[in-house]
């Protein structure tokens, strides 16, 4: 394996962080790569948001769930699906922008994700690691009028940024029969893989928990998917310009 390889498959997220600063001009390379990522159409539809501002940050704790690492980590970067800046161009050639269409909203989150996840791998390659934090959509309405967020602009995810002080284990994946397919989708052994796998996820976080905790993957899926998910999404999504058509 090569360093590339060994860096990606090393991924764990942290969410406890030392002292250390992250210098603006660091964070700036992270960004530029982030730009770099493939982009659908060349409509480079991410904007981030870095939150510097203590009071806001302490204000994202609690609207993300009371997550304090958002506060704690040295950098809190707030991933944005933007489509606001393609009307400014639209405008520039008098054309009227259609906007609303649900494969907007794909190509701008898809956009968003390749964003961040080269902007964390960047930042794992220089010794800086963090976690995503999917909590800002509890209360998104929140948080976008927190930062002020225009239409056709919403935040994906949440980003912690720092230097680690904590050594987790890496995070057992689904085995690869599972998630690589050839030809057709199906394949009658999965079940049985899964519950090979739930073994081993149940492994990993009994080591991880000195026992306090043994629960299988498709245990942990089960318990999660039987309640609603964040049910203010669609509306809060027609809201901003999104999913209208
Ligand atoms: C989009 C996204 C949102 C996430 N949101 C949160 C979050 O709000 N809080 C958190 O602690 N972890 C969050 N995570 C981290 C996942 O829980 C973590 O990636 C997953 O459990 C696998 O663990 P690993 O990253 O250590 O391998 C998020 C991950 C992603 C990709």
């Amino acid at each position: 394996m090569n360093e590339v390889i060994q860096l990606l498959q090393s991924h764990r997220s942290i969410r406890k962080f030392t002292d250390d600063e992250i210098p603006q001009e660091a964070l700036n390379e992270l960004i530029k790569c982030g730009q770099s990522a493939a982009t659908s159409s060349f409509i480079q539809a991410c904007t981030v948001i870095q939150v510097e501002d203590k009071t806001k940050r302490d204000e994202l704790v609690v609207l993300g769930g009371n997550q304090p690492y958002i506060a704690s980590a040295a950098r809190f970067l707030v991933f944005c699906a933007d489509m606001n800046r393609h009307q400014l161009a639209c405008n520039i050639h008098q054309a009227e922008m259609q906007s609303g269409f649900t494969e907007q909203f794909i190509t701008a989150t898809v956009d968003c994700a390749l964003f961040a996840q080269n902007v964390i791998t960047a930042a794992q390659s220089l010794g800086i690691q963090g976690v995503y934090i999917g909590g800002i959509r509890n209360q998104i309405q929140a948080v976008t009028d927190l930062l002020e967020l225009p239409q056709l602009v919403y935040p994906v995810f949440g980003m912690c940024l720092g230097y680690p002080a904590q050594n987790p284990e890496v995070k057992p994946r689904l085995p690869l029969s599972v998630v690589l397919k050839k030809d057709s989708y199906y394949d009658e052994s999965d079940p049985a893989t899964i519950r090979d796998y739930d073994e081993q996820v149940r492994e990993y976080y009994r080591t991880r928990t000195g026992g306090n905790k043994d629960t299988a993957w498709s245990e942990q899926i089960s318990e999660m998917l039987v309640k609603e998910v964040r049910p203010h999404m669609l509306e809060y999504l027609k809201s901003q310009g999104y999913l209208l058509k």
